[in-house]
């Protein structure tokens, strides 16, 4: 027994030791950590049980059969995150550049499979050169394997995905086919096809890191949702995520212990100007109402006209939704409208209860938007809150014009309360625009046109320019002074509690992509 135990240890040592000291140590040199560093940061002490230790690939290909691993380039297992149980795989890149085949492949869906009867949820630390070259179609069988998981999973599981080194070609599927994704800055990158097939495509020259790096994504393309520094700093990310969500879509949110009190915030008298046209920073209203450092924004650096993020109220998740004065005036656009409406959907799917702060002037005007598609891009987002059945409430805090009225969660798309603040302004427009083209005549044969427009202009403002008109026809449940805001939505919450609302039988949807 003895020796048979030696025989063991023996092997474990092997599988530990990944690709070898100088891959390793090449790994470390590049700023990064091996798969199972990762795990280790990643979860609970001692927590994880490793499975699939052992496997290795069957192919004789291109001298494979003297290059075999133990682990066969992917440790995968389960493990707890504050005590709460998560299935992980991590590509090791010292293993064959981490590069995907049928064994490793295997063990991925294996893990996939776990999570989903035990309703647990996945999270992928990718660092792959992509398909394994020397194993040829089974490589590609193994990433249709995953992706199909990763589908059918959508909606019952969390899905994260960390990119922690290359992720090109196909492989980027499985990630964008997750819930949210992880990228750290100057040692990670995803893209279809790499700089050199762009260069002999298009011609572009450009290097890894500006056509796929951490902030191409975050900023640009909005394939991702957070960016870090560092690896630790990303791990650390997916850790504040998950304590924000529940294990699957039929679990609750985890929510922290909260004691009622003064809940009174007098700083949010202060902040909309007295012009309709200056700008302020939606997230000092964001974080005046919940709870004290609560607040963990996603997609921050894409689409900075519509602020999304996790918060707790009175100790429980929500989350939010909120149009940015700051940025554009918080115009809805083709990507602040997709921003969203994502949002909106991994909410409703995860039973997180749905907050939305109202401030927008309407829909961007312009050929680039309308040839982009704001037509169907903006029907996403009106979609998405159409279809949510989570509770849903709305603070209107000044501008509601529009279209943009319509979709921001009002009372007629299915919000449950709806308030306004005494600065809101429910119209069809602004009233400049909206007094120029219904008293265009007037104006023109007016002995002062630019008196007679300001002079209309009051007038309009006067009628619609204030939540009074909407607040008549029960559109806005009540009007509240905004230092009330925190009050009125704990108590808002707390009455939605036991919300039920069932979408009609349907097969599933079509939400205009
Ligand atoms: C087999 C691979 C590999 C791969 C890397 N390696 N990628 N082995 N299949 N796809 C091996 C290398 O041979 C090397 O082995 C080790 O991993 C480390 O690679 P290096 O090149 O030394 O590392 P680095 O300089 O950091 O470059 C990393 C890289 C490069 C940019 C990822 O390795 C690369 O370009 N790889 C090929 C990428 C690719 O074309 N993949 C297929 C994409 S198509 P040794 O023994 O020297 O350590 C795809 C389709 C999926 O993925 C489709 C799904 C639908």
């Amino acid at each position: 027994m003895d020796k048979k135990i030696e025989e063991l240890k023996n092997k474990i040592e092997e599988a530990k030791k990944g690709g070898g000291e100088k891959r390793i140590e090449k790994q470390h040199e590049k700023g990064k950590l091996t798969a199972r560093e990762r795990i280790h940061f990643l979860l609970d002490e001692d927590s994880f049980e490793e499975m699939g230790m052992l496997v290795t690939h069957r192919s004789t290909n291109f001298g494979l059969d003297k290059q075999k691993f133990l682990g066969d380039g992917v440790v995968t297992g389960y493990g707890t995150i504050n005590g709460r149980l998560v299935y992980v795989f991590s590509q090791d890149f010292t293993v064959l550049g981490g590069s995907l085949a049928e064994a490793h492949a295997e063990k991925i869906v294996k893990i996939m499979d776990l999570a989903m009867k035990n309703g647990a949820p996945l999270i992928g630390l990718n660092d792959s050169g992509g398909a394994r070259i020397q194993e040829g179609v089974v490589s590609l069988g193994g990433y249709a394997d995953i992706f199909y998981r990763n589908t059918r999973a959508s909606g019952v599981i969390p899905q994260l995905s960390a990119i922690m080194g290359p992720c090109a070609g196909g492989a980027v599927y499985s990630p964008a086919l997750t819930d949210f994704i992880f990228m750290v800055e100057n040692t990670s990158y995803m893209f279809v096809t790499g700089p050199n097939v762009v260069k002999t495509v298009t011609h572009e020259e450009v290097t890894a890191e500006e056509l796929g790096g951490a902030s191409a994504h975050g900023t640009k393309s909005g394939v991702t949702q957070f960016t870090a520094a560092n690896e630790i700093e990303a791990i650390n990310q997916i850790k504040e995520v998950f304590s924000f969500i529940p294990q699957n879509c039929e679990e609750e949110p985890p929510s922290l212990p909260y004691e009622p009190a003064d809940e009174i915030r007098k700083e949010l008298n202060e902040i909309v100007p007295n012009s309709p046209n200056q700008p302020y920073d939606i997230r000092e209203v964001i974080n005046g109402t919940v709870d004290a450092d609560s607040f963990l924004e996603v997609h921050k650096d894409f689409a900075e006209n519509i602020v999304v993020g996790f918060a707790r109220l009175a100790g429980k998740t929500i989350g939010i939704v909120a149009n940015q004065p700051a940025v554009l005036a918080g115009v809805l656009d083709i990507n602040s409208s997709r921003k969203g409406a994502r949002f909106v959907r991994f909410c409703d799917s995860f039973n997180i209860p749905l907050l939305t702060f109202e401030d927008v002037p309407g829909f961007l005007p312009g050929t680039d938007q309308e040839w982009n598609a704001i037509i169907t891009n903006g029907a996403k987002l009106l979609y998405a809150f159409s279809e949510a059945t989570v509770p849903r409430v709305t603070v209107i805090t000044r501008k509601a014009y529009g279209g943009a009225y319509d979709v921001m969660n009002s009372k007629h798309i299915g919000a449950d309360m709806n308030y306004a603040w005494p600065s809101a302004e429910i119209a069809v427009m602004g009233s400049k625009g909206a007094a120029e083209i219904i008293f265009r005549k007037e104006i023109q044969n007016a002995d002062d046109p630019e008196a007679k427009l300001k002079e209309k202009d009051e007038e309009y403002a006067e009628m619609f320019a204030n939540p009074y008109n909407a607040a008549a026809r029960g559109y806005i449940d009540e009007v509240i002074v905004p230092d009330k805001t925190r009050e009125k939505l704990i108590k808002a919450f707390k009455m939605l509690e036991n919300k039920v609302d069932n979408l009609p039988k349907k097969k599933h949807g079509n939400i205009p992509l």
